[in-house]
This record gives structure tokens, sequence and C-alpha cells, in this order.
């Protein structure tokens, strides 16, 4: 009697093995993953990787499982893409395919479930709101109505720094300073506005909640909520905070900025007389009824975190490389005074005439990519890439630090040398004409702000580099550029303090 019930089950594990052994064939025949680490139950790869997976880490698991590669982290699939073809293929030759954007809890409560433009899937409106956001934004009659208030902004930190006695000194954690003149070249396009000065109350307040935004959605806290759902109950007080962030926020905006905007006199910028600001166009395509009252908050939404920190933490990674390589530093300096005069202060026209300078923004663009990811993208349907099958709605990373930073592709990319962008790499944009390089990634997502960074970082080093002798704090012989990451963004860990010293002509 136990050795037929043995048999039986002997028996019908066999058949089980056989059934789940035929299966799996028929699945691996007809979905081919591509490489990556074996995954455990439940929580996929996410104990072996971890929660931090930056440029650097990214380009390791490159190395041991090739150029395209799957992490399951927890429930939801990772797909890494580590080289130019495979770029290309993403965001250009596949680009409708590739082109949605993944959200997680946190995004969908920052962005209303995609009510924004950066975060929003590819389809009708994504096209409605890049369409109505280019012509107030992203042309060049907007750097051209802009330029010379931008020129003005930097000439205001040039003299707050001849002002502090500690800036030649001591020095300064210039960066708080820097802070305060993106927000005035971004209000000014956005509401012909300025904050006055670093104690202004409501730059204060937008750069809190601002800052907040930022932490909590770029944070790795939340991740174990987002891999695995059933652990998402344990995220509510989290959530909570984002919704309070995000309603606070948004209610500031609604306040001080959008609502009745003939009450902003005191903060109002005295240019741009009766020309349009970029919010009266959105509020015309609003009454259009193109848009509704909430898209054009979260348009708001998207130029504070698109614009704002991105193009600082360039400008500070910059400035902390011309600190710490005084060679480039001065050929920047020789490059301005010969070409434009000793002491001519630099503007947006003279950009193209400082090969130099232009080489540096894009040497820092490249060592020091603000986005090395890019913002995730995201395929709707199951796709194709590299010969490989991607489930759906799988989040794409395109490791852009590691395609402008693989030694295959650039001599020594470790070093910080302008020179290769007019020499070896001359023909090298930053507008994504080479797949090696795309600091503002390219094709359909492609950062349309690149229009006012290039120039905003040009006017911003070229005005600094040629008033100041740029140094290192007392006793230091460089600053320090450890680097923090987060979801998808990279900045500097420590906000150096910097020795700046008036230049003689
Ligand atoms: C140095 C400064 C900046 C860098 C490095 C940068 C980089 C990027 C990158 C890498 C992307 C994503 C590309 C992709 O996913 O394929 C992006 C998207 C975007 N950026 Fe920028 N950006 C900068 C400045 C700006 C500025 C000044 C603005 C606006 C005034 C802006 C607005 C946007 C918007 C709206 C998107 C989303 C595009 C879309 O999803 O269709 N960015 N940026």
């Amino acid at each position: 009697m136990d050795l037929l019930l043995l048999e039986k089950t002997l028996l019908s594990l066999f058949l089980t093995a056989v059934v789940a052994i035929t299966i799996s064939k028929l699945r691996g025949k007809r979905f081919k993953l591509p490489p990556g680490p074996i995954p455990v139950p439940v929580f996929g790869n996410w104990l072996q990787v971890g929660d931090d997976l930056n440029h650097r880490n990214l380009s390791d698991l490159a190395k041991k499982f090739g150029d395209i590669f799957l992490l399951r982290m927890g429930q939801r699939n990772l797909v890494v893409v580590s080289s130019p073809e495979l770029a290309k293929e993403v965001l250009h030759t596949q680009g409708v395919e590739f082109g949605s954007r993944t959200r997680n809890v946190v995004f969908d409560i920052f962005t209303g479930k995609g009510q924004d433009m950066v975060f929003t899937v590819y389809g009708e409106h994504w096209r409605k709101m890049r369409r109505i956001m280019t012509v107030p934004f992203f042309t060049n009659k907007v750097v051209q109505q802009h330029r010379s208030g931008w020129e003005e902004e930097a000439a205001c930190v040039v003299e707050d720094v001849k002002n502090n006695p500690e800036a030649s000194k001591t020095g300064m954690v210039i960066r708080r300073r820097l802070q305060l003149m993106m927000y005035n070249n971004m209000y000014r396009i956005m509401f012909h506005r300025r904050f006055e000065s670093l104690d202004d109350p409501l730059f204060l307040k937008l750069r809190t909640l601002n800052g907040e935004r930022s932490r909590l959605a770029q944070s790795f806290e939340y991740n174990y909520g987002d891999f695995i759902p059933i652990l998402r109950p344990f995220l509510r007080g989290y959530l909570k905070i984002c919704k309070e962030v995000k309603e606070t926020r948004l209610q500031l905006f609604k306040d001080y900025f959008i609502g009745d905007r003939k009450n902003f006199g005191s903060t109002k910028a005295t240019d741009n007389e009766g020309l349009k600001s970029a919010m009266d166009h959105i509020v015309d395509a609003q009454k259009k009824g193109e848009i509704n009252e909430d898209n054009v908050l979260y348009i708001v939404e998207n130029i504070n975190v698109a614009a704002i920190e991105t193009t600082l933490w360039s400008i500070e990674w910059g400035l902390a490389e011309l600190v710490n390589h005084p060679e480039v530093q001065k050929k920047v300096q020789q490059e301005l005074d010969t070409v434009l005069g000793p002491g001519v202060q630099v503007t947006e026209p003279d950009l193209q005439k400082l090969p130099y300078l232009q080489a540096v923004v894009k040497e820092v663009l490249r060592l020091r990519m603000a986005i090395p990811l890019l913002v995730p993208h995201m395929n709707l349907n199951e796709a194709k890439l590299g010969g490989y099958d991607i489930p759906a709605e799988s989040k794409v990373l395109v490791n852009a630090w590691w395609l402008a930073n693989n030694p295959s592709h650039w001599k020594n990319p470790e070093e910080f040398r302008p020179e290769r962008f007019l020499e070896e790499e001359s023909k090298v944009e930053a507008n994504g004409n080479d797949f090696r390089f795309l600091p503002f990634g390219v094709g359909r997502r492609s950062c349309p702000g690149i229009i006012l960074a290039l120039p905003i970082l040009g006017i911003t080093l070229g005005r600094l580099a040629q008033n100041f002798e740029l140094c290192p704090p007392p006793g230091q012989s460089k600053i320090d550029t450890s680097e923090k990451g987060g979801q998808f963004s990279l900045h500097i860990l420590k906000h150096s303090t910097i020795v700046l010293k008036e230049r003689s002509f």
C-alpha cells in the first residue's frame, strides 16, 4: 500500500517536472531575455545589486554582462543599455517604442500621474505639452529675448563676490549665490520676475520646497515599496509627506506666480516690457482650451525641476574643475582676454568666438554629466532590442555617462581635458550628433532646454573666469569632487568653498 503511494507521488512529481520544464522551454524559446545576474524569487536581483544603481555601478555590471543586460528589481524589469549602437536604437531608431517614461508611486504624486511633460508616456498629451512649451521656452527667439537678462544676472554675481571681503581670502560657497542666479534666469523667462537677494522670503520658500521635492523623488528610501508591491502599505508615511510637499508647492506656484499676475509688482523684472512672458503664452493655450489649469501648474513644476538644478550642478562642476585644473583656467582667461580684450565682459553672441570656453563646457558635461542615465525611458509594449525580447513596461536606462567615459571610445576619459574637443573629437557637439556623447539625450525625449543651458553655462563660467582667479581654500590644494547620485541625478557631494581673487588687467 505504502509502496503504491510512493510510486504515485514519484510519478506525479515526475510529471510536474516534465510539464514545468516544457513550459519553461516554450517560454524560453518565445522569450529571449537579455543576460543578467540570476534573480531570486520575490527580490529578483535587488539584494545582489543594491539600491544605488548609479552610472559607475552600472558600468561595472556592463563589463560583466555586456552592452545590454537585465536586472529584476523585485517585480520591475530594468534594462540597461551601454553602447552607442544600442543607445541609437533606443533613442532614435525605435524612439517611439522606447519613448515613454516609467513612473513610480512617488513620481505619480509629483506629476499628478503624468499630467506634466517630462514624466508622461509618449503620446498625444506629451506631443501637445511639448508643442505648447516650445515657443515660450525653447527657441532661439527666447535666447535672444533673455540673454541680456542672463548677462545681467551673471554681472550681479560678479559684483556680489567683489563686494564680499571673505571671497578673496577664506573663500565662499559660491553655489548659494549661483542658485539665486539660476532661479532668476528661469523666473525671468517664466514670469518676468526676479528675486533681489538670498534672503527674499519667497525665494527661500521656493528653494526649500523644490529641494524637498527633489530629495523625496531622487531618494532610494522608497525603493522597497516600488519594487515589491505588497510592501507598499509601509510607504504610507513617506507618500503622505510627498503629497504635502506637492500640494504646498503647487499652491505656492498658484498663489504667487500663476494666479493674478498683475499683483506681483515687487519682484517684477523691469526688462522685457511689452514682451510676453512664457506664462502669458501658456495661459493663452489654457484659455484656448488646449490644456487645463493643472497642466499649467505642472509646466511650472517641470521647469523648476528640469532647468534650475541641472544647470546649477553643471556650473558647480565646471567651477570645481577650473579650480582643480589651473592650467585650463589660465587658457580660458587667455582666450577671453585675447578675443574680447582684457576686462570686456563676455556676452552670448561672443560664445561662438570662444572655442576653448565651449570645449570646457562640453568636457564638464562629459565627465560630470548631470543626468548620467538620462531620464528613464520605457516601452509601453513588448519590444525587441539587440536581439533580445524586452518585456512591456520595462524601465530602460541608457548609461550616457559610460558612453562618454568608456576607454574603448575615448582617449584617457578619466582626464579633464577640454582639448579633446578641439583635437581628436573636434566634430562632437553636445546636441547628440555623436551617440558617444549624449549629455542632453537625443531624439524625441531629448532635452529641449539645451538651447538655454549651453549659453547660460558659457556666460556664467566665462564671466567668473574672466573676473577672478578661482582657487581652493587656504591649506587645500584641490577641492573635493566626490559625487552624489540619486535615482537618475548626479551632483557634487560637498558644496565647496572657493576662493575668488579679483583679476587685475
Ligand atoms: C545642463 C543642464 C541640463 C542638462 C544636463 C539636461 C539634461 C537632460 C536630459 C539628459 C534629459 C532626458 C533626455 C532623455 O531622457 O532622453 C532632459 C530632459 C528634459 N529637460 Fe533638460 N537638461 C538641462 C537643462 C534643462 C533646462 C534649462 C530646461 C528647461 C528650460 C530643461 C528641460 C527639460 C525637459 C522639459 C525635459 C523632458 C523632455 C521630454 O521628456 O520630452 N533641461 N534634460
